[in-house]
């Protein structure tokens, strides 16, 4: 039997939604098929071999019982990886490049999709390249807004009308994003996200509604329904993400005119291509208020896989349980890595 090394934790801010969906997934893992091996990174980044109870994982209190190891270990243990992990170091390329290293099939995007679906500038150069809608931006380096905040912000007044959101090029999960109205939250907003990245993205504020779709595949790719995500907060921000008790709300299928949903499961399709993304990912749009017209926001190559998360409900939606989902994510990691190894 083939043991699925589940990955959980991690040193970026997600750690927690990484637990909970770890949780999930581990609950979904079909143990007449598999063997699940669980291993969890701490905050600090320290591996760990967790033998305990699922029901451990998502308190925390799994790093208690669990036995450190070495992340080359991880080989010994398991036979593929499936990094539930969000953010930095789990969704960014650098784990995956550590899979690739360990000759070890592993789950979802490999080393470039991952890295430039986490790099907000370099995913945008591409879909303005493949003709991929997406917001106006201009790109500022935290190197400039230190030396001179003003020149920075005159560009940008040049450039783009105000409201725009202004977010570290990369980091995920909201962290360090403002949404600004006039010159002085511009200022505060910049230098806020200089603390974060060396990158940062101004971009034009939509009025919009957001939707999502889910894609899997490698080569022949499918779309999941689309559904939408309405806050009731500023914005869909790291609290309205991960709890569910601040109002935010999902539907799936999303109300849209029946051209505009074909249209977002197309265009995930083509920007699920045109970043170079395996096994599977979240696109996300927007799609403007008044004009209705479709935006793409960006690619979450992990995305949460809670049960209540948006990924594994768009999928049941058209007819994929979850179990399904996750032996489907499991072959296509394998075929990619025998596609590779047998070029
Ligand atoms: N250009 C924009 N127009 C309108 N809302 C935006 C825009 N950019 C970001 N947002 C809001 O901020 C949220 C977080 O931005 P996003 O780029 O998705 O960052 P993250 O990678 O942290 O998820 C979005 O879900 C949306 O609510
Ligand atoms: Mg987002």
């Amino acid at each position: 039997m083939k043991r699925i090394g589940v990955i959980f934790g991690g040193r970026s801010g997600e750690h927690e939604v990484s637990l909970m969906s770890a949780a999930s997934v581990l609950e979904a893992i079909d143990r007449k098929k598999y063997e699940a091996v669980m291993v969890g990174i701490t905050r600090e980044g320290c591996w760990k071999h967790f033998e305990g109870a699922v029901s451990d994982i998502a308190s925390g209190a799994w790093e208690r019982s669990a036995r450190e190891i070495s992340p080359v270990q991880i080989k010994e243990l398991a036979d593929f990886a499936l990094p539930i992990l969000h953010g930095p170091y789990g969704e960014d390329g650098t784990i995956q490049g550590f899979f690739e290293m360990l000759d070890m099939p592993y789950a979802g995007c490999g080393v470039l999709a991952s890295a430039l679906c986490m790099d907000k500038v370099s995913a945008k150069k591409i879909f303005q390249k493949e003709g991929i809608p997406t917001s106006r931006y201009h790109l500022v380096y935290a190197e400039d807004v230190s030396q001179d905040v003003e020149a920075v912000m005159d560009e940008i007044e040049a450039e783009l009308p105000y409201i725009v959101f202004v977010k570290p090029s990369n980091m995920g999960s909201s962290v360090g994003i403002s949404k600004v109205r006039n010159r002085q939250e511009l200022r505060e907003a910049l230098m806020l996200a200089a603390k974060y990245d060396r990158r940062i993205i101004v971009e034009q504020a939509v009025n919009c509604r957001e939707v999502e779709t889910g894609v899997i595949g490698n080569h022949h790719l499918e779309a999941a329904a689309v559904g939408e995500i309405t806050a009731k907060l500023e914005f869909y921000d790291y609290t309205a993400k991960y709890t569910d008790d601040v109002g935010t709300e999902i539907t799936i299928p999303a109300d849209l005119p029946e051209a505009t949903y074909e249209e977002i499961r197309s265009l995930a399709v083509r920007a699920y291509r045109a970043l170079d993304c395996s096994g599977f990912a979240r696109v996300d749009f927007f799609v403007d208020r008044d004009t209705g017209e479709v935006y793409i926001n960006e690619i979450n190559t992990i995305p949460g896989l809670t049960k209540y998360s948006m990924f594994p409900t768009m999928w049941k939606a058209v007819g994929v349980p979850f179990d399904k989902l996750i032996e489907r994510i499991v072959d296509l990691g394998y075929e990619r890595y025998h596609a590779k190894n047998n070029r």
